[in-house]
């Protein structure tokens, strides 16, 4: 990663196990940081931190954000704060939206008081575009957003309310981080609720159709994890005070369909196997709480943190293509 970021700090990443925390904690050991991880491995995994466990500055906590104690005590003496645990997944938070809400809102709210408590220096957490919610307007600018169209949405927005009262309440500065349908390498193809990205190329190296649900013309800003490890290490760095206590979309700006999506998997995953290319595309019914069109602005990003991301999609889709040929 280019850059002057932050050394030699202690920095607490929650949901440390899941996809963009287990990469986040990496990144932060290779520049020297001391990391704690709090994880209660609902949905993230062991094997994603195996390899971190014999770091001599790496810490694991296993816990729950939901309980007041677990998250003060991963907060004793830490600077910064990356905070990712939650329950992801919009379909999820229809099914589950109670279980959805006091991870996402109570477990936030805990780990505010103890940021707080512990006088961090700065809490930096995962936002979503999903709180752009029905708002057609694109690219998609911080000021506008639209009405949550799911629970998971409506947790997300609350998180920028609540930091936003830590702010003027106590004095916490915060920092929002609006992740636009990030993938790579780690991320989980398995499970109800697996992202579309993994989904689909583990589905194509079963030989086993995807299904796009709607007509494939929906897009999304997929964003490749090393853009979004960047903007963390922007926000613990940055020494621009107009930086802090705002929200920012983390995104590439490009708009992609399903539909090409899955031709650009398909065509790199027969490069390792040409009867990938047989595979073909099936098509479901559109799912509820989907936003149709999603794409972002990133000028605030590159304007107050000098935010530029090095991954294009098609980058970070070969890179994550090569992962998961290696590693499933
Ligand atoms: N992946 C995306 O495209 C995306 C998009 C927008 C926002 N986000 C947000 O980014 C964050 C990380 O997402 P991810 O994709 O890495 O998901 P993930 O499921 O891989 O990671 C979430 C982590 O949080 C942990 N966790 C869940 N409940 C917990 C609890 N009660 N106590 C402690 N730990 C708990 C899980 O075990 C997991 O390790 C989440 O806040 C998510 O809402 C992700």
């Amino acid at each position: 990663m280019k850059g002057e970021f932050i050394k030699n700090s202690k920095i607490l990443v929650t949901g440390g196990a899941g996809f963009i925390g287990s990469n986040l904690c990496e990144s932060l050991l290779e520049l020297d940081n001391t990391v704690v991880c709090l994880d209660n491995f609902a949905t993230g995994k062991r094997e994603n931190i195996q390899h971190l466990l014999k770091h001599p500055k790496f810490q694991l906590l296993e816990g729950d954000i939901r309980i007041l104690n677990n998250c003060k005590n991963a907060c004793d003496g830490v600077e910064f704060v990356l905070h990712q645990a939650a329950l992801g997944s919009v379909p999820r938070s229809i099914e589950d939206p109670i279980t959805t809400n006091d991870v996402n809102n109570s477990g936030f709210l805990n780990m505010l008081v103890a940021a707080r408590d512990a006088k961090v220096k700065r809490f930096i957490y995962a936002a979503s575009s999903s709180t752009y919610g029905d708002s057609e307007g694109l690219p998609k600018v911080e000021d506008v957003i639209g009405k949550p169209l799911s629970p998971y949405a409506i947790t997300k927005y609350v998180n920028e309310l609540y930091a936003d009262i830590f702010q003027r309440t106590y004095g916490l500065d915060t920092i929002g981080l609006r992740y636009f349908n990030v993938f790579g390498r780690k991320q989980d193809p398995n499970g109800a609720y697996a992202a579309v990205i993994p989904k689909f190329v583990m589905q194509f190296m079963k030989y086993e159709s995807p299904v796009i649900n709607g007509d494939g013309e929906f897009s999304r800003d997929f964003t490749y994890i090393d853009n979004v490890i960047q903007m963390n290490l922007l926000a613990i760095s940055t020494t621009n005070k107009n930086a802090v206590n705002q929200v920012y979309n983390v995104a590439f700006g490009e708009r992609t369909t399903l539909n090409e999506l899955v031709s650009t998997l398909r065509l790199k995953l027969s490069n390792f196997d040409e009867r990938i290319a047989n595979v073909k595309i099936k098509y479901g019914p559109t799912r509820v709480g989907d936003i149709p069109h999603s794409l972002a602005s990133i000028e605030k990003a590159k304007k107050l943190l000098g935010y530029n991301p090095e991954f294009s999609i098609e980058q970070g889709l070969e890179a994550a293509v090569n992962w998961y040929w290696d590693n499933l």
